[in-house]
């Protein structure tokens, strides 16, 4: 799979192992930064991986700051977006099962590395079951046009 990740400093070096391993578990990354620990707003890390998932460039995105809420507010703006903040393997295989999240998030001074490679696998390994929580998603693209429309 094509996968954008991001993350302001405080998701760094989270960044940075969760991009070695998902190369290892042989998927191409885009690695849309930030590329150090100096201080950055996590909003426009999250507006270029969501715009990339958005228009097609990545099949899912990543993206990871101290607690991963600002991040999954900022990324859920863009249109065509659903970002899932987890925080435990179960909520990651419920993001891709029942959200069908194209995003995950999650908090780079919260989880251990391993709980972070662990929420990552398991999201992208979890088929999303379809049926009544399709029907929910069309409802969610609903809400985003009668948004547009005031
Ligand atoms: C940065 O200090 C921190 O506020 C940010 O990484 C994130 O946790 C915001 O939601």
């Amino acid at each position: 799979m094509r996968i954008a990740i991001g993350s302001d400093h405080a998701g760094f070096p989270m960044k940075e192992i969760i991009k070695e391993y998902l190369r290892e578990l042989g998927h191409e990354v885009m690695d849309l930064g930030t590329h150090s620990t100096s201080s950055v707003n996590y909003v426009e890390f999250a507006e270029a991986v969501a715009r990339a998932v958005a228009r097609g460039e990545a099949e899912r995105g990543v993206l990871i700051c101290g607690t991963g809420i600002g991040m999954s507010i900022a990324a859920n703006k863009v249109e065509g977006i659903r970002a899932a903040l987890v925080h435990s393997e179960y909520t990651a295989r419920m993001a891709a099962m029942h959200n069908d999240a194209n995003i995950l998030t999650f908090g780079g001074r919260v989880e251990s590395p391993e709980e972070g490679k662990r929420f990552v696998k398991t999201w992208l390994e979890t088929p999303f079951e379809g049926g009544r929580h399709l029907q929910r998603l069309g409802k969610i693209g609903e809400l985003e046009e009668k948004c547009k429309e005031g």
